[in-house]
């Protein structure tokens, strides 16, 4: 335990309080140690405003939550009328309801830009691999937050949208449809389904979702931010210990966050106000029809930001399962004859390939679907592991390695495009080259980022006043 800390009498009053404070509650050491005595690094660009935007993001969705959970009915009869009393008859509750939806579309934008930023400057590998692990999760934690809160409003798509969704566990070996059963509390998506999803929706995911976001800081701060230079601040220090190119976050980055939190109020305000369906791409038309078990959409798709793995999960017809098992067979090749692994280990990737193979064309594509879905996820907590690359920054690397995150995010979109359209033969095709290129990217980095040669990496960051 601390000291107690006595002040001279006639101290003033605000400082005697906050003494007062110190003395039972670390206030002034979370504060130095967070705020005005975290040395973040100086050359700081716009990429780095998204993680603050996230944080907006997170309290105005709780606090929107909040006020629509005082008028929301979670009950199958009355939930979409209580939506539409909310709409029309609750002072200003179209702005509340138009505010979290937006919100919701908003909070993925964030964060994929977020995370974005963090493949390009490499900042999820070494010291920072837990606030990326942490970050991995919290995007999980966030999908299934989304998710079970748009079945809320009992629209058709909120609806048809979990069916399919849910639907998709039953196809798991063995305990695939005792586990479906278990997520509805029904043979069909129906009032228990919606009364446990908004359990989770309003109070146990976000507790989990604000928990690791507390863990994601506390985690950077320990290690310090990286920078677009991909140079470590702490390996330069003055007499005193601070980083040579550290700056104090606050009061810098807070008044540089501002920026961002107003050029980000600017266009979340002309959404909220003036096209908050965003042209059915934040709130679908069909949600605006009450949820019809009799009547099934003619096209039924999630909302954008899941549309790229719905697209991955649609490409895997029984036909790629072939092209799959072709791969799993020419990686297991591969590792036995390029690398120096010990011969036992060379044996157990070919048995592992071969019981792989039997089971990839013994259990139905359908599962294997679920599997790349869930994948092109969980493959994003290894990335720090699968780049070799000497530099961490793309600024220092070969210079085709911008052309191939071009790729990436191209295909990306590509994949969201294909997922909130019907299906089409040639939609097919595309979305499984893309999903080939997607998971290429990941699994092929242990090798491509080892090729050609990095540029030198400065020993201080690279920073013009502006
Ligand atoms: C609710 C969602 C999230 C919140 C509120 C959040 C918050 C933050 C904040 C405030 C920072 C420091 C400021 C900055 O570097 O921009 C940060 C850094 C970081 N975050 Fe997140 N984050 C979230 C989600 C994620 C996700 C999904 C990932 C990756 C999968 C991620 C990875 C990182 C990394 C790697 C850093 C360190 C970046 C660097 O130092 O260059 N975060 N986060």
């Amino acid at each position: 335990m601390a000291e107690f800390k006595e002040l001279p009498a006639g101290a003033p009053m605000g400082v005697q309080a906050l003494n007062w404070i110190d003395n039972r509650f670390p206030l002034s050491k979370l504060y130095k140690e967070h705020l005005s005595e975290y040395y973040a690094p100086k050359n700081f660009n716009f990429w780095y405003f998204f993680g603050s935007l996230a944080l907006l993001v997170l309290v105005i969705q709780i606090v929107t939550g909040i006020f629509l959970v005082m008028h929301y009915k979670p009950d199958a009869t009355v939930a979409f009328a209580s939506v539409e009393y909310i709409m029309r008859d609750v002072p200003w509750g179209w702005l509340i309801r138009y505010m979290h939806s937006t919100g919701a579309s908003a909070f993925f934008v964030v964060v994929y830009l977020h995370m974005y930023r963090g493949l390009i400057y490499g900042s999820y590998r070494k010291p920072r691999e837990l606030v990326w692990i942490f970050g991995c999760a919290i995007f999980l934690v966030l999908m299934a937050e989304a998710f079970m809160g748009y079945l809320l409003p009992w629209g058709q798509m909120s609806y048809w949208g979990a069916q399919v969704i849910v639907n998709l566990f039953s196809a798991i070996p063995f305990i695939g449809p005792d586990l479906a059963l278990l997520i509805r509390g029904d043979f069909v998506v129906g009032d228990a389904t919606l009364n446990r999803f908004f359990s989770f929706h309003v109070i146990a995911v976000p507790l989990v979702l604000l928990g690791l976001v507390v863990a994601h800081i506390i985690a950077l701060h320990e290690v310090g931010s990286n920078n677009p230079d991909g140079v470590e601040i702490k390996a330069n220090k003055d007499a005193n210990g601070i980083p040579l190119d550290g700056i104090p976050f606050h009061p810098y980055y807070s008044v540089h966050d501002l920026l961002g939190v107003s050029v980000f109020l600017m266009a979340f305000s002309a959404i909220v106000f003036f096209a908050p369906e965003l042209g059915g791409y934040f709130l679908e038309y069909n949600n605006f029809i009450p949820a019809d078990p009799l009547t099934t959409p003619l096209h039924i798709a999630p909302v954008w930001y899941f549309t790229p793995y719905y697209s991955m999960l649609r490409a895997v017809t029984s036909q790629m399962m072939y092209v799959l098992v072709a791969v799993v067979v020419i990686g297991a090749v591969l590792a036995v004859i390029k690398t120096k692994l010990a011969a036992p280990i060379k044996m157990g990737i070919v048995g592992g390939a071969v019981v792989l193979s039997a089971l990839m064309l013994s259990i139905d594509a359908k599962f294997w679907g679920v599997v790349v879905m869930g994948g092109a996820v969980i493959i994003m907590f290894f990335l720090p592991w699968l780049d070799n690359s000497e530099a961490k920054s793309i600024r220092y690397r070969p210079s085709w390695n911008k052309w191939l995150y071009t790729v990436f995010v191209i295909n990306f979109f590509i994949l969201g495009y294909l997922g909130v359209k019907p299906p089409s033969p040639v939609g097919e095709l595309v979305s499984q080259v893309g999903t080939l290129i997607y998971f290429g990217f990941f699994l092929l980095m242990p090798w491509w980022s080892r090729i050609g040669k990095c540029k030198p990496v400065p020993t201080r960051v690279t920073f013009a006043a502006h």
